[in-house]
This record gives structure tokens, C-alpha cells and sequence, in this order.
């Protein structure tokens, strides 16, 4: 079966530099490609929405039928509600969905986003909101899978994409 990762984490948790190593060859949803985060580009709330309703369009595209094998969305993705939908889309497209984690704790987000460039970073009460309303991905979700990685363990980062791999050819086995 094909199949949707959707991944979680709190910014600046590592998301993106895990997806880049453990999500080799897959299509890629990543709404923060849209926003840009430049001096000429910066966050704004018009810039994000615009660039969410760009990205659900291409999920949905990269979701129908004759699209590729594994599809990606590269998101924060904290609350169950949020994960809901995509979820729901993945399931009616027939494709079934992995959850893939960055475990990283919110001090450590902060201390990362901090060091970023100052048009890549985000606020940090975003950052503690999104620590509030952080709730662990659960099968009960509709997931057939649930990997965690705990960025701060280098060993824990490089089995990423192997365990994802595992978990993708064992769903395929099994259906
Ligand atoms: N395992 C790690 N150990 C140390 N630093 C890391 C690790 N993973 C990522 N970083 C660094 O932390 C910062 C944030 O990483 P990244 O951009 O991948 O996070 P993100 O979860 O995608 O954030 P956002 O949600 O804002 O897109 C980057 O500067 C990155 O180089
Ligand atoms: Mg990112």
C-alpha cells in the first residue's frame, strides 16, 4: 500500500534535518517551503495561510490515485485535531499512514531556534504554545505506526530512516 508520513514535532525540533536523511526519495510536502523565512520573504500571517492552501493542494494531488509511493508532510503537526484531516485524507486515498516524531525537549527547541538565522526563527511563546498543545501521536489515530526519534541521541537520528523503512515494507507485507 502506498503510504503518508506525517510528521510532528515542535519547531525548530529537527523535523526537516530528519526528513532530509531518513525520507530519501520521497515526495516532500513542507508548507515552510512556501513562506520562505528571507529577509524578502518573511513569516507573516498572510504568507502562511497562503502557503498552507498551497500545500494541502499539493498533498491532495501527490495523495490520488498513480501518485508516488511515499508522500511526506513536513509539519509541526501537535494536536490530534490537526493531524485529523491528513490522516482522513491518506485513508481515503487508500494509502496508510506513519507517524514519524521528533522527540526533543522544548528547552532544547528554543536553544536550537535561537541560533537560527532571525528571519528563521519563531517566537518563542509559539514555541511553548505549541509545547502545550503537544499531544503523542497515538495508532488509535488511524496510524499504523508510530516512530519516535529522540533527536538528541545521534544513534536515535541515524536508525531513523531504517525503522521507517522497516515500518513501510512490514505495512506492505501485511496488506
Ligand atoms: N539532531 C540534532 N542535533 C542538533 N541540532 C540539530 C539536530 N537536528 C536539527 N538540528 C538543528 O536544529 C535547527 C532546527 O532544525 P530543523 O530546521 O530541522 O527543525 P524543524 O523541526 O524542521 O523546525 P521547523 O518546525 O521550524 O521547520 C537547525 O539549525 C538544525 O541544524
Ligand atoms: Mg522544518
Amino acid at each position: 500500500m502506498r503510504t503518508f508520513v506525517i510528521m510532528v514535532g515542535l519547531p525548530a525540533s529537527g523535523k526537516t534535518t530528519l526528513r532530509v536523511g531518513a525520507l530519501v526519495g520521497a515526495c516532500v510536502i513542507c508548507p515552510d517551503d512556501g513562506i520562505g523565512y528571507t529577509r524578502d520573504r518573511p513569516w507573516t500571517p498572510t504568507a502562511a495561510r497562503v502557503a498552507w492552501a498551497r500545500a494541502n493542494e499539493e498533498l491532495g494531488k501527490a495523495m490520488s490515485s498513480g501518485g508516488p509511493d511515499v508522500v511526506a508532510l513536513d509539519a509541526t503537526n501537535v494536536a490530534p485535531k490537526r493531524r485529523r484531516k491528513y490522516i482522513h485524507m491518506a485513508e481515503k486515498a487508500g494509502m496508510v499512514s506513519i507517524a514519524l516524531v521528533c522527540l526533543t525537549p522544548v528547552d532544547e527547541c528554543l536553544r536550537r531556534n535561537a541560533s537560527r538565522d532571525k528571519f528563521r526563527r519563531v517566537p518563542e511563546d509559539a514555541i511553548r504554545r505549541m509545547e502545550r498543545n503537544f499531544q503523542m501521536p497515538q495508532v488509535e489515530e488511524g496510524l499504523a505506526a508510530v516512530i519516535s526519534v529522540d533527536t538528541m541521541v545521534p544513534e536515535e537520528v541515524s536508525k531513523a530512516a531504517v525503522r521507517l523503512e522497516l515500518a513501510i515494507a512490514g505495512d506492505r507485507m501485511g496488506k
